[in-house]
């Protein structure tokens, strides 16, 4: 594989609900009683072992290291901050520079305190929500002393609102299956997500003026299922809503310096014969294919593509990464960061070659001409995916039964080596 460039950061992301362990407080606690999930416990013990953690990362030969930080823990009670927590967070980003490991941290990565919602039955659709966000966001500044200059405020912060304030899946639990539009719209608590979003920009460049802050916005390749042009504005109208008009608006208001891309999958989409999909579009994604049964899916008009799937049914599609790379530069000429792209892989036969393409895929568009800051693999660790232990999408298996032993999983070698061979830069 060509060389990519100098000064490319290679690494890997956790997020602080899914490696920690005994975040008791947060949304997804009460959560998991309520839905009869996996309970996520102590996850992979990372809030102890992140000394571990960071073995692994010095392993790999890796650079840079993304990682979240839990409100609920820092937060236990409204206003009451656990200053032994962010002491705890902070050593953590010193042990990183001292390992030549560049911190990048998210400021909210689905898990959220359940006072939040005590406080705010309605959630983010009260502007309040911005307001104890930002406090807390205050609070980290303050913690990390200007030493942290990567950031990302909020991990996808459509799917998280899909999933929490549409579907119902997530915490809080809303549902609104007939207004998924207005849920997702700018009116609905996406409005407030931005607003905040957007004053945590400055705060952070308040604090620290050398710092890089975007979202990570989770990103699918999306292609008609047919040739017909009902398809083709299908894909437009649901880019849209789900990646383009939270970016468009932050973009104007100058509060992006990269953009961050989190990538998986590619789906089929199909212009909705039922007005019941948002943005007229009935998209090929796996979980829908799920909730609906295969029959009825395709009886909507639904298609699935031929490609291999991950353990999550999500198509393998190391093409897609790279006209999603395409179209984002082409949209906005920032700087693109990969803040997460990975595959659950219970047998390991896929992890090598996903990365192998996916990262041909990516060099193949900083050849044409994008500019690409890093790419942060998915994940460090087997974790809690969202209620469940089981997808494995770790560079490294966790042995939650015994020791917590860290263990490299398939495919960790071959990241080491595009690594290595990398060294230096072009
Ligand atoms: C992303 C999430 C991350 C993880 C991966 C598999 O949508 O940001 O927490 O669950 O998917």
């Amino acid at each position: 594989m060509p060389r990519f460039p100098d000064g490319f950061l290679w690494g890997a992301a956790t997020a602080a609900y899914q490696v920690e362990g005994g975040n008791a407080g947060s949304t997804f606690a009460a959560w998991e009683k309520v839905r009869g999930w996996e309970p996520c416990g102590l996850a992979a013990d990372s809030w102890r072992r992140w000394p571990e953690d960071i073995r692994c990362l010095r392993e790999l030969g890796l650079g840079a290291y993304r990682f979240s930080v839990e409100w609920s823990r820092v937060e236990p009670r409204p206003g009451e901050y656990d200053e032994a927590a962010l002491a705890r967070y902070r050593e953590q980003v010193r042990a990183l520079a001292e390992a030549g490991i560049r911190p990048m941290v998210c400021l909210h990565h689905f898990s959220e305190p359940a006072w939040l919602y005590e406080l705010e039955p309605s959630g983010w659709t009260s502007p309040r929500c911005a307001g104890y966000f930002l406090r807390f966001v205050e609070r980290v500044l303050a913690a990390f002393q200007g030493e942290v200059r990567d950031w990302l405020t909020f991990n996808e912060p459509m799917v998280w609102l899909l999933l929490g304030y549409g579907l119902g899946h997530f915490p809080p639990g809303l549902r609104s299956l007939f207004s998924l539009e207005r849920v997702l719209g700018e009116n609905g608590p996406q409005g407030t997500v931005l607003r905040a979003h957007e004053e945590a920009y400055r705060l952070i460049h308040r604090a620290v003026p050398a710092a890089r802050v975007s979202v990570a916005q989770n990103i699918v390749d999306l292609r008609p299922a047919s040739g017909d042009p009902a398809d083709a504005r299908a894909v437009r109208d649901l880019d849209l809503l789900m990646h383009g008009r939270f970016l468009d608006r932050a973009h104007a208001a100058k509060t992006l310096d990269f953009i961050g891309v989190n990538y998986y999958t590619g789906i089929f989409v199909r212009a909705a014969r039922l007005p019941l999909f948002p943005a007229g579009a009935l998209p090929g994604y796996a979980e829908l294919e799920r909730a609906l049964g295969p029959r009825l899916f395709r009886l909507l008009g639904g298609r699935r593509g031929e490609a291999p799937r991950s353990d999550m049914g999500w198509e393998v599609v190391p093409e897609g990464l790279g006209r999603v790379v395409r179209r984002v530069w082409a949209a906005y000429g920032l700087p693109i960061f990969i803040t997460e792209n990975g595959v659950a892989d219970g047998t390991g036969e896929l992890r090598a070659a996903f990365l192998q393409d996916h990262l041909a895929a990516l060099r193949g568009e900083i050849e044409r001409g994008a500019r690409v800051l890093g790419y942060l693999h998915w994940s460090l660790l087997d974790n809690y995916e969202w209620g469940s232990f089981r997808p494995r999408f770790g560079l490294y298996s966790v042995d939650r039964a015994g020791d917590f032993a860290r263990r490299p999983a398939p495919g960790a070698r071959a990241y080491a080596d595009i690594v290595r061979e990398n060294e230096g830069g072009l």
